[in-house]
């Protein structure tokens, strides 16, 4: 009796039980239930280039622009600002849903994650410059950031970026 109650409880009732999904399924995305969707992009492009975007690479430059030893609070607003830019580049290859055809448009583009991933692989190692204290790599990164803009607005016809 007691072994049909344990097994019971291990099995929640259910016949067959899906596997427990492990540690790694649970944070890499693959286990997604319904109430984890992503909630929808509801603002377009342009308004996340002229905000979070324009903002937190305007914070890296300015930093970066110090003619003196960055201060601890300098190395952790230029790490939260790169994570701005790598979170903002998933937004930017999120489906559009609010309706903005030309957004939907340039996500169809096959370049477009490519260049997106660009800006993000800069943001990242802007956090790995920031996290070693290292300010060459910052400048080397904030550069590569720089060329990740230029790189989609020159592709994408944006001008005066
Ligand atoms: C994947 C492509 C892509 C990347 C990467 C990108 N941009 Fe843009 N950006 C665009 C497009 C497309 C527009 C034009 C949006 C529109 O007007 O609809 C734009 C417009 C802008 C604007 C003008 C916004 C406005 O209000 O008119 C600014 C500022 C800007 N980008 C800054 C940046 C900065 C800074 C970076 C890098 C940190 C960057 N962008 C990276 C595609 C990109």
């Amino acid at each position: 009796m007691r072994i049909l109650v344990l097994s019971l409880l291990a099995l929640g009732g259910c016949t067959p039980c899906p596997a427990a999904p492990t540690q790694a399924e649970l944070t890499d995305g693959r286990v997604v239930a319904p109430h984890q969707q992503p909630l929808p992009l509801l603002v377009s492009v342009k308004d996340l280039m002229g905000g979070a975007i324009a903002f937190s690479a305007h914070v890296v430059e300015t930093i970066d622009a110090i003619d003196a030893p960055l201060a601890r609070g300098d190395w952790g607003a230029a790490r939260l600002a790169a994570s701005d830019l790598i979170a903002s580049a998933t937004l930017l290859t999120t489906p559009t849903t609010n309706g903005n055809v030309l957004d939907a448009f340039r996500k169809r583009d096959g370049e477009w994650r490519v260049l997106t991933k660009s800006m993000q692989d800069a943001g990242l190692d802007i956090v790995a410059a920031a996290d070693a204290r290292d300010r060459p790599a910052l400048t080397a990164a904030r550069r590569s950031l720089g060329e990740a803009c230029q790189a989609c607005h020159v592709h994408f016809g944006v001008h005066g970026q």
